[in-house]
């Protein structure tokens, strides 16, 4: 067993936690492989979230049950493992690994017990106090980093499989975020994004006791590192202090991810996210009002057990009233072990793609109107790239917008020369709804 295949799907967290396992490979001895069919060892790393996410591995294992799958080990990684535990092997003869989040630490001795031959090895505890570290995370991004400061979430939205999947929330140090934020500043990262499911909830464990706007500001401070971006934060734990801090660093981002979910006081409330519309309002007008001009950006769940026309409307006024310069809008999917379970009057399938359906038309009109009113702005952009069918650079900006453009003295990558990674001014010249075009400045 000495190549490996990993997939991910799901968020951001999900993502970080395989390059920390990719890693971990790596340094027993493992070599990556491009497809699974090359590979000794497949591992998914899952998403359950919504229903259709948690169904894409069992897909995928599928095409693995016969022959296509002999003389291969295959395991199962993330909270559809934790959520689903020892019932995958059922599922998915053919698993033999199944290990939440939480037991990535212990990775290398579930890996010696796979090469021993068992064929059932679980790591499903939340004992874990502490987070997943390791210093051999290997990233896939050279200029961007993902930091997890944050795990699991002791919130309990009645619709949210997370608490079950990734257990109670625990903190990393400050100190030690700040060491891994300097280290990558020394290699020449100069993007970070801090992570966790609601980062606002961040409270160091060292007797220093900081908090999340602190930790913001130390990080604002790190040699060499840009930008600083953060996600997921949520609205009942959202305070001034951290656009206080965004106004007076540069280098932390002005944008901010709050989900709102919902326009409705009654089905917030169900929703037990703990917050009313006049709440979350507030932290708007913060934002607003802030002397940098913050990009605010949302998820909303539509079709929530309960969501009467009215409810539905109040969203609509909502992001009419916020004007979001993106959102993420999902169907309510029923999830398990969730209290949302219990509640009645869950609404037709139908009805929720309607719903749905309305909700990004307007967001798109929102964001053709947003976007124009860049045009004719000067935006700093950080260089990710170069897209040979449209002959553009692909940049993103402090907001977090996609901003493509052309260089005149730099028409494209030429021979060992690359602009990618790079911070240029950029003139915006055209707004779409989901991205901006433009033009380098010199
Ligand atoms: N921790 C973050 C995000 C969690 S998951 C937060 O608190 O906002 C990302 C998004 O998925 C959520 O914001 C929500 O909009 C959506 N989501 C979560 N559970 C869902 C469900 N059962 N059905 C539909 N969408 C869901
Ligand atoms: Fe899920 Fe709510 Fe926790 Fe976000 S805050 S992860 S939506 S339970
Ligand atoms: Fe999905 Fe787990 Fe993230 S359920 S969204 S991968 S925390």
């Amino acid at each position: 067993m000495h190549t490996f295949y990993i997939e991910t799907f799901g968020c951001q967290m999900n993502a970080h936690d395989s390059e920390k396992v990719t890693g971990t490979l790596l340094t027993e001895g493992y070599s990556q492989v491009e497809t699974p069919e090359q590979a000794d060892l497949i591992l998914y790393n899952t998403c359950s979230i919504r229903d259709k996410a948690e169904q894409k591995v069992f897909h995928r294992l599928q095409q693995f049950k016969k022959d296509a799958g002999k003389g291969k080990v295959f395991a199962v990684l993330g909270c559809v493992a934790q959520q689903e535990g020892e019932k995958i092997f059922e599922r998915a003869p053919h698993v033999s690994l199944v290990a939440g989040s939480a037991s990535y630490a212990k990775l290398p001795q579930m890996l010696v017990q796979l090469q021993a031959g068992n064929r059932r090895v679980t790591g499903l505890s939340f004992d874990a106090e502490e987070t997943f570290e390791t210093p051999f995370t290997r990233r896939d991004n050279p200029h961007r980093a993902y930091i997890t400061i944050i795990e699991g979430c002791d919130k309990a939205c009645a619709y949210c499989v997370v608490p079950f999947t990734r257990g109670p929330e625990r903190s990393r140090t400050g100190e030690s975020v700040l060491r891994e934020a300097g280290e990558l500043g020394r290699m020449g990262y100069t993007d970070i994004q801090l992570l966790g499911q609601n980062v606002n909830s961040y409270r160091d464990p060292s007797p220093a006791g900081w908090d999340f706007s602190r930790l913001l500001r130390a990080m604002g401070e790190v040699e060499g590192i840009r930008r600083v971006r953060f996600t997921t934060s949520h609205p009942r734990d959202f305070v001034k202090d951290i656009i206080d801090a965004i106004d007076d660093n540069p280098v932390l981002c002005n944008h901010v991810h709050l989900p709102v979910q919902s326009g409705s006081n009654a089905v917030l409330a169900r929703m037990r996210r703990m917050y009313t519309r006049d709440d979350y309002m507030r932290r708007i007008d913060w934002m607003k009002n802030a002397r940098r001009n913050i990009s605010i950006t949302s998820d909303i769940i539509v079709g929530f057990p309960g969501e009467s026309e009215a409810d539905f409307e109040a969203t609509l006024s909502l992001l009419d009233t916020v004007e979001y310069d993106s959102v993420f809008s999902f169907k309510y999917s029923k999830r398990p072990n969730t209290s949302a379970l219990e509640l009645e009057d869950h609404i037709p399938e139908e009805e929720k793609s309607r719903r749905l359906a309305i909700v990004q038309e307007r967001q798109r009109a929102i964001q053709i109107r947003r976007n124009a009113e860049l045009v004719g702005t000067v935006e700093e952009t950080m260089i990710e790239g170069f897209n040979q069918a449209t002959g553009q650079w692909i940049g993103r900006t402090s907001q977090n917008r996609t901003l493509n453009f052309m260089h005149a003295a730099h028409p494209g990558p030429t021979e060992g020369e690359t602009l990618t990674g790079s911070y240029l001014n950029v003139r915006v010249t055209r707004a779409g709804p989901n991205s901006l075009a433009g033009e380098a400045v010199n």
